[in-house]
């Protein structure tokens, strides 16, 4: 054996794949889903925003390898449906990416949370992944191939920063994916999620409050890595990675796209910054 037997990533390094995205209407899911579709795959765009789901259905104009499908993540039969119409239209299902997800209110203090808040949030962040995850692998198990994909958050990787609910719930993620990883290795289907930093899609800016170019502005400043910023499309690069047979034998992972944020300690580094100033 030389050390030489990588070979240069092809062009469409989805080709032949069959692939849904939940909340693939906005955000990290629209990203993704233009994406894979660069890259060759059929993609199976499901949100509860019809408007903006059709409208990347018809901006990407191939209509035979694009599909709009109705699906709250929360639903069974939604989801169930989702996963039957990209079977019925494409014949199999090769990437389930559970991405949807809604921040919930910044409820920071849990004498006061709101209870109702606690709840939706695991409907959608923690519930939906679970039932895309549970199609997704009916169909999966029998074909003996299949990546599953979920996106938790650096809410699960540093502790502090965002709400109890939404944090929980990334953390709950995180467990479902190395749960299922050791449950489904044995039918040849990967299991992975990813961890994106704090990036201005609506779920952010709505959630907080600030203009997009504001809050890229404070995120530049806390972010780690300087000389760049963290977009949407750095988020589907990864989901490109791990739903491609590149990725073809990780599994389990929790893939963190934040710059190097999580390893460092930003409350230190402010001290240690201020009393060199
Ligand atoms: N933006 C960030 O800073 C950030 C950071 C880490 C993780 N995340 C996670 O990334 C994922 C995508 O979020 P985004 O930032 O792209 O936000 P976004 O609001 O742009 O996109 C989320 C999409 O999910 C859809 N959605 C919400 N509830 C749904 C439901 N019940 N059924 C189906 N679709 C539903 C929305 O309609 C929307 O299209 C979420 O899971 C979010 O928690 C976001």
């Amino acid at each position: 054996m030389n050390g030489s037997c990588s070979s240069a990533p092809s062009a469409q390094r989805l080709a032949g794949k069959v692939a849904i995205v939940t909340g693939g209407a906005s955000g990290f899911g629209e990203s993704t889903v233009r994406l894979f579709h660069k890259h060759g795959a059929k993609v199976v765009i499901a949100d509860v925003q019809d408007d903006l789901g059709l409208s990347i259905f018809k901006d990407l104009g191939s209509h035979e390898n694009v599909t709009y499908v109705h699906c709250d993540v929360t639903s069974d039969s939604d989801v169930k449906n989702a996963v039957d119409a990209a079977i019925s239209k494409y014949g199999k299902l090769d990437i389930m990416f559970n991405n949807a997800g809604i921040s919930g209110n910044l409820d920071f203090t849990i004498v006061t949370a709101d209870n109702e808040n606690f709840k939706r949030v695991f409907e959608v962040n923690v519930y939906g992944a679970f039932l895309g995850a549970k199609h997704a692998a009916r169909v999966m198990i029998p074909a003996k191939k299949g990546v599953i994909l979920f996106t938790s958050s650096l809410a699960a990787v540093v502790s502090g920063e965002s709400p109890h609910s939404y944090t929980a719930s990334k953390y709950a993620v995180v467990g479902l994916t190395k749960n299922l990883c050791a449950e489904l290795g044995q039918y040849g289907i990967r299991v992975n999620c990813i961890s994106p930093c704090a990036v201005p899609t609506p779920l952010l800016t709505n959630a907080m409050g600030i203009e997009k170019s504001k809050l890229e502005e404070l995120l530049c400043a806390a972010a780690n890595l300087k000389g760049t910023v963290q977009t949407a499309e750095d988020v589907a690069e990864a989901a490109l990675y791990l739903g491609s047979d590149e990725s073809k034998y990780v599994s389990g992972m929790n893939l963190v796209v934040d710059g190097g944020y999580s390893t460092t300690n930003q409350s230190f580094r402010a001290m240690l910054k201020n009393l060199t100033s």
